[in-house]
């Protein structure tokens, strides 16, 4: 159970997020929903999270690209929440292209929303987890991260990164019972993969079928209440990336 836990959730307006901020929520821990853009479906995700499980539920409008406004967005979850136990680093987009014709910006973009973004919500959390001597980071990866996937080099990349970050944060912090995992997921339904269902697809996938947000918001919730896991990888991808 996580009653009592604050929970950070970054890009939790819709898709996978959205489904880790319930699920932890079903759980007990109360939910600072993180995102860009889309407020009233984030509100509309808190709004649930409130009806169905009691617990309170906010919604921090920031762009984890942009570390000052991390940093006060992390300030404002402290103020309204009073500290902050689970981190999850779920925010992330695509901007897929051959590497040949890849815009210099693709590159950039990706890595600075998926694996910046992840840097700047750990470091600026990692202060009140220091102080609370416990914490947990989850961050979301990608299958993409473990076996590279053609037309996503810029994505496979940052992901990749965020596999390293987590291992390296997780023996940093582990002295001081901070717990860092990642999940790698393989293709899961939401507007991130839309259209994209097809047989080649599928015939890669040894379970021969797409994810839900919600195989995904599992292993995040496993993964917060896990007390002996650190810098683990945990793929929830159908077999795709084993
Ligand atoms: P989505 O596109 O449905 O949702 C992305 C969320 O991130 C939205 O709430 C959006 O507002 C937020 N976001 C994007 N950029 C942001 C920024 N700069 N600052 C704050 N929030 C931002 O995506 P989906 O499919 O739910 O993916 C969630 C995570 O799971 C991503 O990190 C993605 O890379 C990862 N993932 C998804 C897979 C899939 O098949 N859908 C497979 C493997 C990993």
């Amino acid at each position: 159970m996580l009653k009592g836990k604050v929970a950070l959730v970054t890009g939790a307006s819709r898709g996978i997020g959205a489904a880790i901020a319930l699920e932890l929520a079903a759980r007990g821990a109360d939910i600072a929903a993180v995102c860009r853009s889309g407020r009233e479906a984030a509100e509309g995700v808190c709004a649930q999270c409130r009806e169905r499980y009691g617990v309170r539920a906010e919604v921090f409008l920031c762009d984890v690209a942009d570390g000052e406004a991390v940093k006060e967005t992390v300030a404002r979850v402290r103020a309204a929440f009073g500290t902050v136990h689970i981190l999850v680093n779920n925010a992330g987009i695509t901007r897929d292209g051959l590497i040949a014709r890849m815009k210099e910006a693709d590159f950039t973009d990706v890595l600075n929303t998926n694996l910046l973004g992840a840097f700047h919500m750990i470091r600026h959390c990692s202060g009140l987890f220091l102080r609370n001597r416990e914490g947990c980071i989850i961050n979301i990866a990608s299958a993409a991260g473990l076996m590279g996937n053609a037309g996503q080099s810029n994505y496979a990349a940052s992901k990749a990164g965020l596999i390293g970050l987590t291992k390296s944060v997780a023996r940093e912090l582990a002295p001081r019972g901070i717990r860092c995992n990642a999940v790698a997921p393989g293709f899961i339904r939401t507007d991130m993969t839309r259209d994209q269902e097809n047989a080649p697809l599928l015939a890669g996938i040894p379970l021969g079928s797409m994810g839900e947000p919600e195989d995904v918001a599992r292993a995040a919730a496993y993964l917060a209440e896990a007390d002996y896991v650190t810098g683990a990888v945990l793929r929830v991808d159908g077999g795709l990336a084993m």
